[in-house]
């Protein structure tokens, strides 16, 4: 079925229904129309779906993650678990969380089947494992395999805090894993012991080894503290210069359990960058952005010193990116959150699990994606801040 409905377009309308919104949004033109333009056409209200079913409102016939927003989702991020072997303050509290029984999580098959879809028939092409911790995970290097072995291979990636990487490091890159970024906010293992309320330092900085060993590109994700790591900020640069890693701040967002978070007290870009001055000049980068989270700065040396290397800042909070943003997530227990703020959830594992067929599945997923909303505002005083943790989304 083509539908020839008007296609409004740059704007944070686009409705089919709502006979105001072509008012209010700019129109591509009088004379063209959607499938002119080789863009989805809209489904009128209550039209059948693919599978029959009708669609929700204005879903357009599309086989990508796409939204109301113009934007299209190709990168996944999957947590494997919600368990954490750390209890970093940003995150979990002190005494942890309460912990999924082991059947509400998926299982191995159930994540590769998933996964299949996204990448065979919903566009997806990164694919990134988070947890909670994923190598947690015993059989983490099985489920890289099988997901590298899928016919349209992602790219796959892990964000892990490194304990005991360096057991496994090797076996996950034979397995398939093309990229790993590691969380460290510290070289001093006191402040790491009350940052993350374990003692492992030694056990990170050991699998950061291993990882730089296997993996070309390795990735460092700090995030800082006010009155804890703050000032640790250009020794931690110093180090990933000197090892070849890049480094990433990423502003403290409200995702910690104690729901302590204060916007005022919060580390800004603006300061990190001000921090790292201190010690270095940065340059902001040439290179285009294209969608990627992180402002990137070339570092050199004060006065014109050599270069020695980058560094990227993700100004979740100050600077928000969700109109570049291309992420869908997939929680531990298998349902789709369209952001890592978002307050609902669509469940793709009880659907899975009663016997759903992938096309089902799949459109699942779409409809999920269509109702993304258009972005957090996480300086406004309305804001509220999801009941889920990082370590029970996924960063
Ligand atoms: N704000 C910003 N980053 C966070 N992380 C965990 N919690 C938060 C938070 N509240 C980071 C971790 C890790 C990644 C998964 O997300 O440090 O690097
Ligand atoms: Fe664990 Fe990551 Fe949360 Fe720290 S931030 S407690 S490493 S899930």
């Amino acid at each position: 079925m083509t539908h020839r409905h008007r296609y409004t377009t740059g704007a944070t309308t686009m409705s089919a229904g709502d006979p105001g919104a072509e008012s209010r949004v700019l129109r591509i033109s009088d004379t063209m129309t959607t499938v002119d333009l080789g863009m989805p056409g809209l489904a009128a209200p209550g039209d059948p779906g693919p599978l029959g079913a009708p669609l929700p409102g204005d879903r357009p016939h599309a086989p990508g993650l796409i939204d109301r927003f113009g934007r299209t989702a190709t990168d996944l991020r999957v947590s494997l678990t919600d368990r954490c072997n750390l209890r970093c303050t940003y995150c979990m509290p002190a005494e942890g969380l309460p912990t999924l029984p082991r059947d509400a999580v998926m299982t191995r098959a159930e994540i590769v089947r998933l996964v299949g879809i996204a990448t065979r028939d919903l566009g997806v092409r990164q694919v990134r494992f988070t947890g909670g911790e994923p190598l947690l995970r015993g059989d983490l290097v099985e489920i890289v395999r099988d997901v590298a072995a899928l016919e349209n291979r992602p790219e796959i990636s892990l964000t892990t805090n490194a304990v005991g990487l360096d057991h496994r490091a090797r076996d996950l890159r034979a397995a398939g894993l093309d990229r790993v970024n590691i969380s460290l906010d510290t070289l001093d293992p006191d402040t790491y012991a009350r940052m993350a309320r374990r003692p492992f330092l030694a056990r990170t900085l050991a699998g950061i080894d291993a990882a730089a060993r296997e993996f070309d590109v390795v990735k460092i994700n700090a995030v800082l503290v006010r009155g804890l790591n703050l000032d640790h900020a250009a020794d931690l640069l110093s180090w990933c210069l000197e090892r070849g890693f890049e480094l990433r701040f990423i502003e403290q967002m409200p995702l910690d359990a104690d729901h302590a978070w204060d916007r005022s007290a919060m580390v800004t870009a603006a300061e990190v960058r001000a921090q790292l001055g201190e010690r270095f000049d940065l340059a902001p980068d040439e290179e285009p952005r294209d969608g990627a989270p992180a402002e990137r700065f070339t570092v050199s040396g004060h006065g014109g010193g050599p270069r020695l290397g980058r560094v990227g800042i993700i100004a979740s909070v100050t600077e928000p990116f969700c109109a570049d943003c291309r992420r869908t997530r997939l929680t531990a227990e298998g349902a789709v959150r369209a952001c890592l703020f978002a307050h609902t959830e669509s469940d793709l594992l009880g659907p899975l699990r009663a016997g759903a067929n992938d096309a089902t599945l799949a459109d699942l997923w779409r409809t999920a994606m269509w109702g993304k909303w258009a972005g957090h505002d996480m300086a406004a005083a309305g804001f509220v801040q999801p009941s889920r943790t990082m370590s029970a989304i996924g960063g």
